[in-house]
């Protein structure tokens, strides 16, 4: 999002998709006031994250999740990314493919050309420089690195396309994030948390090491300490994957800046 088409303060606007900014900022309408309540009962305005696009509505990580993502107005939509035989980067979960088409292949084995006959649900696995720029008009992309030494690559995907501020990479594997940060400072990336750490000191050290703008932090994990900690140094909490309407309001209620879930119209 440039500042010469939104001349908006960038603290009002920092961390938002476009849906939100145009919701919340520019055509306030009824979502606004909602958000507006939430705010006096003390909440925050929280991202709206669809977990492998809507895939609690669509088969994951494909075009109908990502579609059905949008139609629910998301402001970010969460990926992941794997590699084929010939190095195509590709939206993808699993490194095998028996639970998502039944053929118990590896995405290694295959070459691009060679994963479009392998179908999940009646989707193909699409790559993501195709994926890219037709979503990061509509929305921000939490673009998740699954395997070692993807860096370089998603960083060319990225660059190439010219969306690294619509684009906010994650990962479990340190490494591939501080790479993105040596590649380019510029590089958007977040901290991936699955288990609680010994201390909520050790995960914002991780988090600062990484130069994570946020914590992406699994469910289970979450500690409200966390959240304190996290906002005192300026690092934004999200969490995953939270499916239950309950626990949603829960976390709103705490004041986290984004909850992903398969099904986002909950949030
Ligand atoms: O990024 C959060 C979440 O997607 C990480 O777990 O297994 O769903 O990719 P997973
Ligand atoms: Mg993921």
């Amino acid at each position: 999002m440039s500042k010469r088409i939104f001349p908006l303060p960038q603290r009002w606007y920092r961390g938002y998709g476009w849906s939100a900014l145009t919701r919340n900022f520019l055509f306030p309408g009824t979502r606004h006031i909602a958000v507006a309540a939430g705010k006096e009962s003390g909440s925050r305005q929280v991202m709206r994250i669809a977990h492998r696009g809507a895939s609690g509505y669509a088969p994951e990580n494909t075009w109908a999740a990502f579609h059905k993502a949008l139609e629910l107005d998301v402001d970010m939509i969460e990926l992941d990314v794997r590699r084929t035989r010939d190095h195509e980067l590709v939206v993808c979960h699993d490194a095998r493919l028996d639970r998502l088409t039944g053929n118990p292949v590896t995405l290694r084995e295959l070459s691009f050309i060679e994963l479009q006959q392998h179908q999940v649900g009646g989707q193909t696995i699409p790559r993501l420089a195709d994926v890219l720029p037709a979503l990061t008009d509509a929305c921000e992309i939490n673009v998740e690195l699954k395997e070692r030494g993807l860096a370089e690559a998603a960083a060319a995907v990225v660059k190439a396309l010219n969306c690294h501020h619509r684009v906010l990479f994650s990962s479990f594997l340190s490494a591939e994030l501080l790479r993105l940060k040596a590649i380019d400072p510029a590089l958007r990336v977040a901290a991936l948390l699955t288990a609680a750490p010994a201390t909520v000191g050790t995960c914002l050290r991780f988090a600062q090491l990484v130069q994570a703008e946020a914590i992406v932090v699994s469910h289970s994990a979450f500690r409200k300490r966390l959240l304190t900690a996290a906002h005192r140094a300026g690092i934004k909490v999200f969490v995953w994957t939270v499916d239950d309407a309950e626990a949603i309001a829960h976390l709103k209620g705490l004041g986290v800046d984004g909850i992903m879930s398969n099904f986002p119209d909950l949030i």
